[in-house]
């Protein structure tokens, strides 16, 4: 990264009211002489959105605007998702959010490495009225991140309601690699939801939604219900983000085909990892697939449809009651009471073939591994707890009162990789979790045997760089970590409800 960048503080309009979310920090940025590439404006407002037929639905939505350089660096979605922002590899941007939702809120770039000025961490809110201004450079690989919001402990809600887009990283070195054009791509962003007779959303109902994270009962794609798309016979790159609050999805092809993954949360597989094919993808919420599809295989005219199969194991309900077929049969009876649940059948979006001629696939050389960093002696040990509708990391939940707060254990060095271990067994209700770390791109490095529910098991994807892994009750997962920037940063669950919850902490990359 340009050093000349560090020098100087960040132009960032700061709330003028005072108050606990609006708390002035020291701003020190990579920004600095000269312009950046490209400046956009994201604000988030509330809209009334068309997800179907009918009256429209209300929420949130981000809406971006191109104020400085290139004009396709934002795409607009469908539906009540934000629009595509588009950054390429090394290019310094700048970023106006701007707050016009009724209440606090700001930006998480979720899975890019940037400042820590530029994080959206919680105590970076603004109220609604309010303007701020983030610069980074882009030193993510291509790859498939996400923007989000991060206001605590509303970040469910306003996700739920429509705050949540997709951020494309492109490199030039992408083209020589075999991969379809970006006009041959889709992205699918993927979002279940309950929605009411008069098309409105249904946000939080029960108890139970605070305890399992808020479920719908059907898929929306790009913010569209009951999406379709038609596709030409030929390859087709897939970017399939699971933007949910907290379903687990177990994808597959309803014609049988096995998926064919080429990138995870933090970019494109090695070579030496290579395709990596499943007869289905479990994908936590928050976490990212690319897959690449041959539609040219199927005959034309052929509809397919992308599903989330059933699968069991996972069940609040079902595990509360012991698991088992009691378990099965009294979650099933209270899962209808209760609402959704995870691990229900659900339809994700249909392809239909056109007729033409086959485009046969080109090779893919998939990128040579980046260097490593140095290896440190550095461990860490967090025990993941969830209790009495409360999240815990090492017994510990997030602290609005003190949004900075570090403990000893809660510190590992820049700049060399330490070994993060993440236990799935502290006291209380057990259950899965997706856990993230904000400003980092890390390995699972080793997951324990044995409780991984079998139907979810062959559909695990460790390989390449994560930045949110799935974690199963009992489980422990290893990661190896090497934070390239120092700084405060986050680890939190990615089941937004038990984010909101305090299953949040503050981590601290020390230079
Ligand atoms: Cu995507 Cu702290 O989150
Ligand atoms: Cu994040
Ligand atoms: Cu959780």
């Amino acid at each position: 990264m340009n050093r000349r960048w560090m020098r100087r503080d960040v132009l960032k309009t700061l709330a003028a009211g005072g108050g606990m979310l609006a708390t002035p920090f020291a701003l020190r940025t990579a920004f600095g002489a000269g312009d950046p590439d490209l400046h956009l404006r994201v604000m988030a407002a509330p809209a009334a959105m068309a997800i179907r037929s009918g009256p429209q639905t209300r929420g949130l939505r981000y809406t971006a605007e191109v104020l400085r350089g290139r004009r396709d660096a934002v795409r607009p979605a469908p539906g009540n998702l934000g629009p595509t922002l588009e950054l390429r590899r090394g290019e310094r941007v700048r970023i106006e959010v701007v707050n016009r939702t009724g209440e606090a809120t700001v930006v998480h770039w979720h899975g890019m490495i940037v400042p820590e000025s530029a994080d959206g961490h919680p105590h970076q809110a603004v109220p609604s009225g309010e303007r701020y201004t983030i610069e980074f450079t882009v030193r993510n690989p291509a790859g498939t991140y996400l923007y989000h919001p991060h206001p605590h402990p509303i970040t469910g809600r306003q996700t739920y309601h429509g705050l949540a887009g997709l951020l494309i990283v492109r490199e030039s070195g992408e083209r020589d690699m075999g991969l379809p054009a970006p006009e041959h791509e889709l992205a699918l962003v993927l979002q279940d939801r309950r929605i009411g007779e008069d098309n409105q959303l249904v946000f939080k109902q029960m108890m139970m939604d605070d305890m399992n994270g808020v479920l719908g009962d059907r898929v929306l794609v790009n913010g569209v219900d009951d999406a379709a798309f038609k596709v030409a016979p030929r390859v087709y790159r897939l970017r399939v983000a699971n933007v949910s609050n907290a379903r687990i999805y177990k994808l597959a092809w309803s014609d049988g085909r096995p998926l064919r993954a080429i990138a995870s949360d933090g970019g494109l597989f090695s070579r030496a990892e290579g395709v990596q094919e499943r007869p289905y993808v479990t994908l936590f919420p928050f976490e990212r697939v690319e897959l690449i599809e041959d539609f040219g295989a199927r005959r034309d005219g052929a509809e397919i449809a992308l599903v989330s199969q059933r699968f069991s194991g996972v069940d609040m309900m079902g595990s509360m009651m012991g698991g088992g077929m009691m378990g099965g049969m009294m979650g099933g009876m209270m899962g209808g009471m209760m609402g959704p649940s995870q691990g229900a059948e659900l339809h994700v979006a249909r392809f239909t073939v056109s007729p033409g001629v086959r485009i046969r696939p080109a090779a893919l050389a998939l990128p040579k591994e980046e260097a490593r960093a140095r290896e440190g002696r550095h461990e860490l040990h967090t025990q993941l707890a969830f209790r009495m509708m409360r999240g815990f990391l090492n017994g510990r939940s997030f602290d609005s009162q003190d949004m900075m707060a570090v403990a000893d254990d809660e510190r590992l060095p820049a700049g060399i990789a330490s070994v993060w271990t993440f236990a799935n067994d502290g006291r209380g209700m057990p259950m899965p979790h997706p856990i993230h770390i904000h400003g980092v791109r890390f390995r699972v490095i080793e997951r324990s045997a044995g409780a991984v529910p079998e139907e979810l098991r062959r559909g695990m994807l460790d390989a390449g760089y994560k930045d949110t892994f799935g974690i199963f009750p009992g489980e422990r997962v290893r990661v190896q970590v090497a934070p390239a920037v120092p700084g405060l940063f986050m680890v939190h669950c990615h089941n937004l409800e038990h984010e909101d919850g305090g299953m949040m902490r503050n981590c601290l990359f020390e230079a």
